[in-house]
């Protein structure tokens, strides 16, 4: 399977390609970027690590080139928001910039089976767009959503309770951004409740979870911007679709009625196939965690409606 990254030179575009060399499953990378000097050394740097790791063709090069022959296209262009910026605020900044980059995939064409893979921030508004402007359907228009909070939040459960940071399940749902959700009412260790464990309350509780969704803004105020974390969540999805894994994730697609929330992007439980999204599961939910996924939409509306009257979608 080929998959392309368009901002490839970026850091998390860079750090996906390295994820997904390591991870062995794509046959293909193609790194795409504006600027065809980074792009080329972030190439170069990761088919230098290629006998160590996998038999897989590194690729730079045009839309044109390789768009129409990608079985998964992943878009990480985009400013980084300060530290002191919602990722809702970077809405203006990164949209001219989202719109054009849909134009071109659509003038070159993509495979009629071709999965997208939105990363570029606020990114459950730029997943709607891409499904409104891509001319596929919106079941292969995939958003990273919430995938990166959750292992974030897994991983800082498992730090504070010292356990195996692959045991712990947790997720969260709804927006990539200051309305997610925390589901505690599913959270396990070693497929435990966590109220098993001595030294957890529910104060560390919401520790965890205010730290988890500061997690972005905390990366970025130490090195500028977060790129391995969001690397392996991009390749979770990336190899659920490639290897038709029909893994359950939480990534934003166009809502259609799960949770009784339609025509808004959010994260929900999906299952991630080769097909794109296949099902969105109704988890149960504790009531104040299904309040809070349908806020998420609310949240999200008033900046979904502000860009689709900008775009003209
Ligand atoms: C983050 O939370 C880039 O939105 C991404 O780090």
């Amino acid at each position: 399977m080929k998959v392309s990254i368009i901002g490839g030179g970026g850091l998390v575009g860079s750090c996906a390609a390295f994820a997904l060399q390591c991870g062995g499953k794509a046959r293909e990378l193609a790194l795409l970027d504006v600027n065809e000097n980074l792009v080329a050394g972030q190439a170069l740097d990761i088919l230098h690590g290629g006998p160590s790791v996998a038999d897989q063709v590194i690729a730079t090069g045009t839309y044109e080139q390789h768009i129409p022959t990608s079985d998964v296209v992943c878009i990480t262009a985009g400013l980084r928001r300060k530290p002191d910026e919602s990722r809702l605020d970077l809405i203006n900044r990164n949209t001219d910039l989202f719109v054009q980059i849909l134009a071109q995939i659509n003038a070159v064409g993509l495979k009629s089976s071709a999965i997208v893979l939105v990363v570029s921030n606020p990114v459950d508004i730029l997943t709607y767009v891409a499904a409104k402007k891509l001319k596929i359907p919106n079941s292969q228009v995939l958003g990273l959503g919430t995938q990166l909070d959750s292992i974030r939040f897994c991983s800082l459960i498992a730090d504070n309770l010292k356990v195996p940071p692959t045991q712990t399940k947790a997720l969260i749902l709804g927006e990539h951004g200051d309305s997610m959700v925390p589901i505690w009412s599913s959270a396990t260790v070693g497929g435990l409740p966590l109220e098993k464990f001595a030294n957890w309350n529910h104060n560390v509780g919401n520790q965890i979870f205010t730290r988890t969704k500061g997690s972005g803004a905390e990366v970025i105020s130490k090195k500028g911007g977060a790129g391995f974390a969001v690397g392996i969540a991009i390749r979770d999805v990336i190899e659920s679709v490639i290897l038709d894994q029909r893994r359950i994730l939480p990534v934003s697609t166009v809502q259609a009625g799960c949770y009784g929330i339609r025509d808004v992007a959010l994260s929900v439980p999906t299952v991630v196939g080769r097909a794109g999204s296949l099902d969105r599961l109704e988890l149960e939910l504790w009531p104040k965690e299904l309040q809070g996924i349908r806020s998420s939409a609310t949240a999200l509306r008033p900046t979904l409606d502000t860009i689709l009257k900008r775009i003209g979608a």
